[in-house]
This record gives structure tokens, C-alpha cells and sequence, in this order.
């Protein structure tokens, strides 16, 4: 077994950019009234935001340090304004839970993912209702329990796959390893779609959109400045256009079987080619395009996060692993995965849980009111943009108890129930929840179990470890790691590990 990788070494700047700041300008909650009525805003900065930038907590691109510094001196309800907007960043589950839920339908989504409308149009993920409720209608069914228990079989071949093509020894990548894989998994089941050239270029597409993302949001009227010769301007729209061809002509593929056929089929795409409206009109061509690029896009890229995250936890965290190691032993012993396995593999599950409470690939959720909200002591006008993030409070100690601890079994049954559900939530909640949330877990615990059964990784020295907040919690830099073959039926057979202190603790590891 490999050592340890040493400490990362920006721990120590993200701790002192959150320690208390002398000159940060506090305002505490206040009443005041206007023609539309009487508000009580809460705790927050005095000034915009944008007098703040200079601050190490609020500087351009790291969103998750603003928040976390809200959060950590100004208590569960914070404000600041922007562009003259009120925003609130809320970090306690109960509050968390009125907006998705109690109070959902007075909330639609707000600028951020409302500007991705430039990208996915009028998909499941932008589109508010009543666009929003037809589009999951009729998407519902290829997420449905038992649909997705039929592309457990791709999923686990598609992974063995991959595991054949490795050699001992060899150096990778596993975060563009993972974004492989799980965009060939989306293509297949999804789309029932081959991998080819044009299918795996999705992801340099991707790439290119998220690495140009938050400067593209940053204009205040975006729609305007699309057909601008701005350089990155012209990239996304490069991007766009590339990615609509790879879309338009899956689409195409499959319209090509005719409907009698389509009829047969319940992959996802054959189910929005045979839909109908209560008029009988099928979905328009950029209807089509638009959730057939929503799915690929929400289905893949989140969950190679997912994975990406868990291979790095996982070789920080040997005892992790072997304990993993033994369960695949004792479920599979040797063979490969299949859904049967699938509610056994307990402790594979738990490590998956794990690593998306420290890294969730969805890292914050935003919406806007439409009516004014009362929301604990405070009062907020229509039009109010609200936050909370999944990655601010799945790591607050007061839901789980030393935070930066890599602790799979925080997520056994017993321990999950304790919890409040909106102190762990990867997915959302609501009427908005992930619709591939089923599907997410199947793929990864499945994927991690493939390759784990015959692979360890282990972290290249002297390697940069950050998160990159854009649409979704990127790794900053490539993860670069050693494979080690391990024999079928376990390299080593380590004896099941009971002791929480074995775990190591993240925070000697990770940067953020
Ligand atoms: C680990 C993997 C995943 C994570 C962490 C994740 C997380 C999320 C979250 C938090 C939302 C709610 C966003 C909001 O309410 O603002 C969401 C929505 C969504 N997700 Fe996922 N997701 C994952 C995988 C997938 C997969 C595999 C698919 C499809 C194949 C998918 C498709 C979608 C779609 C279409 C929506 C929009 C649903 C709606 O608004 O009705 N996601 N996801």
C-alpha cells in the first residue's frame, strides 16, 4: 500500500480568508417599509457586494468562500445586495425545507440558472411551468425504478470495459476517466446512442462551456451581447453549435426507425420522440433538442464528479477502501456486479454518500421569490434572490460532528434518520428534485464496484487539490493517480475495520 499523500498545501489560505475580518462592515437585521409593504432584512453586509472584492472571503470565482464566511459570522440567515437585488443565503435545513418545499411554488429559479437557458433553451432543468411539469411527465417513465434497474447491466459493462483497457501501474487521470465513462453510460441507456467521436467530443464541448461559464453569467443582459464578436463570447457560441449538431443528429438517428418502432422502445429519447400533448402534437424539433442536451449534460458531467471525488477520498483514505475492498469480496466474490448485488453493496453506497457531503457535484441551489416571503423573523419583497449550499452545510459541524473527517458510516440507516433531510441534501428536494437521482446511485455504486473489485488508485505526489465552483463542483486541477491491480477475489483481504478513529481526516488533505 501506498503512504499517505502529504497535506495540500492551500488548507491554510482558505482557513484564514474565513477567519473574522476587523474592517468587514456588518449591518444587523432591520425594518424598513415602502409602498409595497414593511420588510425585515437580516443580518448582512452593509455595502454591495462588489465594495467587498478585495476581501480574501469574497473574491471574483469563489463563491463557496463568501458563503462559508455568511455563514460562519453572520449566522443561518444572512444579506447582502448585488446590482440592487436583495440576496439572502440561508444555511439551516428547516429554512432550507420552506423554500423547496413549503413555500415551493413561490419560488422560481433565479439569474444563474435561468442565464443556462443560453445553452439547454426550454429544458427540464431551466424551464419554469408549465413548460417544466410537461417536460417531466413525460420524461418520468425512463426514470421510473424499474427502468433503471434494466441499464444496470450497461452500466456495469460499460465499466468493465474500462477496467480491461487499464495496466498495472499505468498513471491516469481519473477525473477524465470518469467523465468517459459515465458520458458512454448516459449515451447508452439514455439514448440508446454508440459512443462515437461525435458523442465523446460532448465532454471537450463541456469543457469548454464551463471553463467560460461564470464570465459568460457576469454580463448583466447576456442574451444581448450572444451575437457579439466578444473572444469568449464567440467560444460558447462555437461550443453551442458543435454541441447541437452531436444532438440534432442523435435525434435524427433515432427518428429514422419510425414510430412503430419508437413505440417499442423505453429508452428516454424513443419516449420524447413518441410523446403527445393533450392536442396530439409531438414536441417541436427545439423542444427535442433541448431536453435531449438538458439530460446529457445533468446526467453525465454530475455524476463523473461524483466519482472523481470518491477515487480521491478513497486514496487518501486507504482504510476506506480496504473496508470497501472486503464488502466487494464478500458480495461478488470475484464476479462481476449485477443489479441483484446492488441493495447489498451497503458500505460502497456509504462511501459514495460520503464523498458527496464533502464535494457535492451540485454545490449550491438558487432560486427567485415571486411574492413576498416571511421566512423565520424576516420579511423579504418579491423578487428577492435566495441561496443555500449543499457543500456550506454538509460540512457545518452542528449535522455532523467533526466535518472534515471522511466517515462513510455517518450515512447508515440509523445515522441518516437522526438526521434533519435537509442537513444532507446532494439531490434537492421538492418539486424540483433530481429526477436522475435513482439513476445517479445505481451508476455510481455500480461503476465504483466494477472497477474497485480490480483496481486501486493511488494519488501522484506532490499533486494541487481544489474545487472549481462552476455549474457543478469540478476538481480544479486533473487528479492524477497510480493504478495497482488488485487479484479478483481481493489483493488483500483486510479484516472488516470497526474503529472510527482509522478513518483519516480530510481536512490534513483537502484544500477546501
Ligand atoms: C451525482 C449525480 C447527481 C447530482 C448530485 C444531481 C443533483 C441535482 C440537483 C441538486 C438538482 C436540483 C437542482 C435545483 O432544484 O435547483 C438536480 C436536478 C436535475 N437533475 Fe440531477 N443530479 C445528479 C445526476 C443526474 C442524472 C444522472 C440525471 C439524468 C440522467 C440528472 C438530471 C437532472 C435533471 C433533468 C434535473 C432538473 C429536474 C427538474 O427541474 O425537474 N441528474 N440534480
Amino acid at each position: 500500500m501506498t503512504a499517505p499523500n502529504k497535506p495540500l498545501s492551500v488548507v491554510g489560505e482558505t482557513q484564514e480568508a474565513l477567519e473574522h475580518d476587523p474592517g468587514f462592515d456588518f449591518k444587523p437585521a432591520y425594518t424598513y417599509t415602502t409602498k409595497t409593504g414593511t420588510w425585515r432584512i437580516p443580518p448582512g453586509l452593509k455595502r454591495a457586494l462588489p465594495f467587498y472584492l478585495h476581501k480574501p472571503w469574497a473574491r471574483l470565482g469563489r463563491p463557496i468562500r463568501l458563503f462559508q464566511y455568511m455563514a460562519k459570522h453572520l449566522g443561518p440567515v444572512a444579506h447582502y445586495r448585488l446590482f440592487g437585488i436583495h440576496i439572502v443565503f440561508v444555511n439551516e435545513p428547516e429554512y432550507i425545507r420552506e423554500i423547496l418545499v413549503n413555500q415551493g411554488p413561490s419560488f422560481v429559479r433565479e439569474r444563474t440558472v435561468r442565464r443556462l437557458k443560453v445553452l439547454l433553451g426550454e429544458g427540464l432543468l431551466t424551464s419554469d411551468d408549465p413548460t417544466h411539469k410537461r417536460s417531466r411527465r413525460i420524461a418520468a417513465p425512463a426514470f421510473h425504478r424499474g427502468r433503471i434497474a434494466a441499464y444496470a447491466d450497461t452500466m456495469v459493462a460499460s465499466a468493465a470495459t474500462m477496467r480491461q483497457s487499464w495496466h498495472d501501474g499505468e498513471e491516469l487521470d481519473v477525473v477524465q476517466a470518469m467523465m468517459q465513462l459515465s458520458l458512454e453510460i448516459v449515451a447508452r441507456t439514455l439514448f440508446a446512442t454508440e459512443v462515437d467521436a461525435d458523442v465523446r467530443a460532448i465532454n471537450d464541448q463541456t469543457n469548454v462551456i464551463m471553463g467560460i461559464y461564470n464570465y459568460l453569467v457576469a454580463f448583466p443582459n447576456l442574451e444581448a451581447v450572444l451575437h457579439w464578436p466578444i473572444p469568449g463570447v464567440m467560444r460558447f457560441r462555437k461550443a453551442r453549435a458543435k454541441l447541437d449538431r452531436v444532438v440534432i443528429r442523435i435525434i435524427a438517428d433515432r427518428k429514422a426507425d419510425g414510430l412503430e418502432k419508437l413505440s417499442t422502445r423505453s429508452d428516454l429519447l424513443s419516449l420524447l420522440l413518441v410523446a403527445r400533448d393533450e392536442d396530439g402534437s409531438a414536441l417541436s424539433d427545439e423542444a427535442l433538442r433541448d431536453e435531449v442536451l438538458t439530460i446529457f449534460l445533468a446526467g453525465y458531467e454530475t455524476t463523473a464528479n461524483a466519482l472523481s471525488w470518491t477515487w480521491y477520498l478513497l486514496s487518501i483514505n486507504p482504510d476506506a477502501f480496504d473496508r470497501m475492498a472486503a464488502e466487494l469480496e464478500q458480495v461478488l466474490a470475484g464476479r462481476a456486479p449485477t443489479l441483484e448485488d446492488y441493495p447489498s453493496l451497503k458500505y460502497t453506497r456509504m462511501v459514495i454518500a460520503e464523498s458527496m457531503r464533502l464535494y457535492p457535484p451540485v454545490w449550491a441551489m438558487g432560486r427567485m421569490s415571486t411574492v413576498p416571503i416571511d421566512l423565520g423573523p424576516y420579511r423579504l419583497p418579491a423578487g428577492t434572490h435566495w441561496f443555500f449550499s449543499q457543500y456550506v452545510l454538509q460540512r457545518d459541524a452542528r449535522f455532523f460532528p467533526d466535518p472534515l473527517r471522511f466517515e462513510p458510516l455517518r450515512h447508515t440507516e440509523e445515522e441518516s434518520a437522526k438526521r434533519d433531510k435537509f442537513a444532507y441534501f446532494p439531490f434537492g428536494g421538492g418539486g424540483r428534485q433530481c429526477i436522475g437521482e435513482g439513476f445517479a446511485w445505481m451508476e455510481s455504486v455500480l461503476v465504483l464496484a466494477t472497477l474497485a473489485q480490480q483496481w486501486r488508485m493511488d494519488l501522484l505526489p506532490g499533486q494541487k487539490v481544489d474545487v472549481e465552483e462552476k455549474i457543478t463542483l469540478r476538481p480544479r486541477y486533473p487528479i492524477r493517480v497510480r493504478l495497482t491491480k488488485r487479484s479478483l477475489h481481493g489483493a488483500s483481504q483486510p479484516q472488516m475495520v470497526h474503529d472510527k478513529a482509522m478513518q483519516r481526516d480530510t481536512s490534513q488533505q483537502a484544500v477546501v
